[in-house]
């Protein structure tokens, strides 16, 4: 199991998010999280990189419980889990190259020459050539997005939690982001959770598909079993259609 989190809870004051979550990921697996606005799917994935800390709980990364890391090791595991950010959380003073050089100035051993070529292979595979010595102000939201993927990826990671990758993206870019993730799963054997809201693009790209409601994982399965799912909380979900949350209550 290369990512494991086991009925972890978490509260922000008093309302609790995470209220016994349960979720294994095999190695190479692509899983995707659904659920409703504010059900907690930032939470959870800041669990997996060690950036929250559960109330209760255990979250296994890589063999380690990266819950209870401190420090160096904590970073050294972090190294391993790219992230992409709902809002790219990019740097505004940096330029779009420097961003994506950044996490990779932290590795020991890489020479300038290294570095800049990662760069540039990262920024090409999300298809943003030539926007190195811009700022992230300068590019479009989904410019911004995708210089958010590139950083994540110039890692090189054996993890990739993304958050909304695909969020207020133009189809045509939304496909592309959705054949990344494809990509760096078969081609390079990355174990991915992505945070989505767009079903077709979850069907797409997921080995299995998990929703997050009421802070545990209401149903996890295939592609395929998400489609024929009878439950109205998923089905509400997947149709768009408020009226079955109403039979479901
Ligand atoms: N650092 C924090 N401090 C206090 N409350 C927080 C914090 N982070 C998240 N929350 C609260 O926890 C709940 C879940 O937030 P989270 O961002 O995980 O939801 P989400 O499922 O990712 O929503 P969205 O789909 O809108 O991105 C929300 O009510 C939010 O206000
Ligand atoms: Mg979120």
């Amino acid at each position: 199991m290369s990512i494991e989190l086991k009925d972890v809870h978490k509260a922000f004051g008093e309302k609790r998010v995470l209220r016994g979550f349960t979720l294994s990921v095999e190695r190479g697996e692509t899983v995707s999280v659904i659920g409703g606005s504010g059900q907690g799917k930032s939470t959870l994935l800041k669990h997996v990189n060690g950036l929250l800390k559960p109330d209760a709980g255990e979250v296994w990364v890589d063999g380690q419980r990266i819950d209870q890391l401190e420090g160096e090791p904590l970073y050294e595991t972090r190294r391993k889990v790219g992230y992409v950010f709902q809002f790219a959380a990019l740097f505004d003073s940096m330029t779009i190259a420097e961003n994506v050089a950044m996490g990779l100035r932290r590795i020991p051993g890489l020479s300038e020459a290294d570095i800049a070529d990662r760069v540039r292979t990262a920024l090409a595979r999300v298809d943003l050539e030539g926007v190195d010595e811009q700022y992230p102000s300068e590019l479009s939201g989904g410019m911004r997005k995708r210089a958010g993927l590139a950083r994540a990826i110039a890692l090189e990671p054996a993890y990739l939690l993304y958050d909304e990758p695909t969020t207020g993206l133009d189809p045509v870019t939304l496909s592309m982001v959705d054949e990344l993730i494809l990509r760096m799963s078969d081609r390079l054997g990355v174990t991915s959770v992505v945070i989505t809201h767009d079903m077709e693009s979850a069907y797409r790209i997921s080995d299995r598909i998990v929703m997050l409601h009421e802070g545990r994982a209401r149903v996890a399965g295939t592609p395929d079993e998400i489609r024929d799912s009878a439950d109205p909380v998923v089905r509400a979900f997947v149709e768009g259609r408020a009226d079955l949350l109403e039979e479901a209550s």
